[in-house]
């Protein structure tokens, strides 16, 4: 019979040791510690600083990270999913180079879909493991986003910084994925992107014009965000017949905190059910989820009814309902 549930086992995030704060913005463009912090939240971001080194080096750390949590070995992972927006190159994925550093010939590919990358990897995974055929699916969150930002940008540079985190995961009978609800509109394309790619090959006009670096119409994406994720949120309750007091904790993309705000509120559910971590590593993309899922992991109990919830480029966003599957040692 085939399992009912993927279930997450165990999580790993790795960040670069060099951090970015507000105060080092503040000598970079025209912002301030105040402006940072009352309009976003973050106080400080993660940057891997070597320049000849791309996602895949945070998302090995973290891999390997989980790989000695779960006490496996590389060449027992049957499938990796990498969500990430700023791969190594834009030919071999991101998966396929952490396959090859922990020592596995199984199925690896990316998922691109920006700060939706995890939840839709992770809904993914999670049919993979019901299908029978997959034991130990490693799901990634990694994006390296200060090789596409630039850093005379105020609207942008002080929002983003590099991370990555992975989660195992495997077949359970009780506890895991319950559901998930994902949605994209490629309408929001020209409010939030990074063009580069086959359409917008590198020549002296693209890069000399700086139209290589993130863009975004920051008033328009908020609303956007605001909208559709705590819509997300609510729904993914509502089908599930769940009230705020079932919920136990939610982990919502860490983008902006009046977002993540107007997520809780739309939900009903109190701030201290609400896992927050932007302070620390500001928006991360893919990352931002399961690096907040290894934050917090030490509060969650077994059985408890966690919701996901993001949203990102595209546009995409989505939530995902668990019962979390274990007590952290
Ligand atoms: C980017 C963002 C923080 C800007 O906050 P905001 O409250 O919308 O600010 P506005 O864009 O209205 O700008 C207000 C003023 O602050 C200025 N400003 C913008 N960035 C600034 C900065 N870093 N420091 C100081 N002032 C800044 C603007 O120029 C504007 O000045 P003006 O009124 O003289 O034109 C916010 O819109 C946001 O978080 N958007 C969503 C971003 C996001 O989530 N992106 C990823 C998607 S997952």
């Amino acid at each position: 019979m085939n399992p009912k549930y993927a279930a997450i086992t165990a999580v790993a995030g790795w960040v670069p040791d060099h951090k970015l704060t507000n105060k080092d913005l503040e000598k970079l463009v025209d912002t301030s510690d105040e402006w940072i912090t009352t309009r976003t939240g973050i106080k400080e971001r993660r940057i891997l600083k070597d320049e000849t080194k791309g996602t895949s080096v945070l998302a090995i750390n973290a891999v390997n990270a989980l790989l000695d949590k779960a006490n496996i070995n590389g060449e027992d992972v049957d499938l990796i999913i990498c969500a990430t927006s700023t791969p190594d190159m834009g030919f071999i994925s991101t998966a396929n180079l952490v396959g090859e550093a922990i020592g596995t010939k199984a199925m690896s590919f990316d998922v691109s879909a920006a700060c939706s990358g995890f939840i839709y990897a992770l809904e993914m995974g999670s049919n993979f493991i019901k299908s029978g055929n997959y034991k130990k699916v490693v799901i990634i969150g990694a994006d390296k986003m200060s090789s596409v930002i630039d850093y005379k940008d105020r609207n942008s540079c002080i929002l983003f910084g590099d991370g990555a985190a992975a989660v195992l995961l495997e077949p359970h009978n009780e506890l895991g994925v319950v559901d998930a609800l994902m949605f994209s509109d490629g309408s929001g394309k020209e409010l939030l992107n990074v063009k580069r790619g086959s359409a917008f090959p590198y020549s002296e006009e693209q890069v000399m014009g700086e139209h290589h670096y993130f863009h975004q119409d920051g008033k328009s994406v908020f609303k956007h965000a605001v909208t559709n994720m705590s819509a997300a949120a609510a729904q993914i309750m509502q089908q599930n017949n769940l009230s705020a007091d079932d919920v136990a904790y939610l982990v919502p993309h860490q983008a902006n905190l009046r977002i993540i705000d107007a997520t809780a509120k739309r939900m009903g559910v109190g701030n201290d059910k609400v896992c927050i971590n932007i302070e620390k590593y500001g928006n991360t993309t893919g990352a931002t989820i399961p690096l907040c899922l290894w934050d917090f992991e030490k509060q969650f109990k077994k059985g408890d009814n966690i919701i996901l919830a993001a949203f990102g480029g595209g546009f995409t966003w989505g939530s995902v309902y668990l019962k979390w599957a274990y007590d952290a040692k």
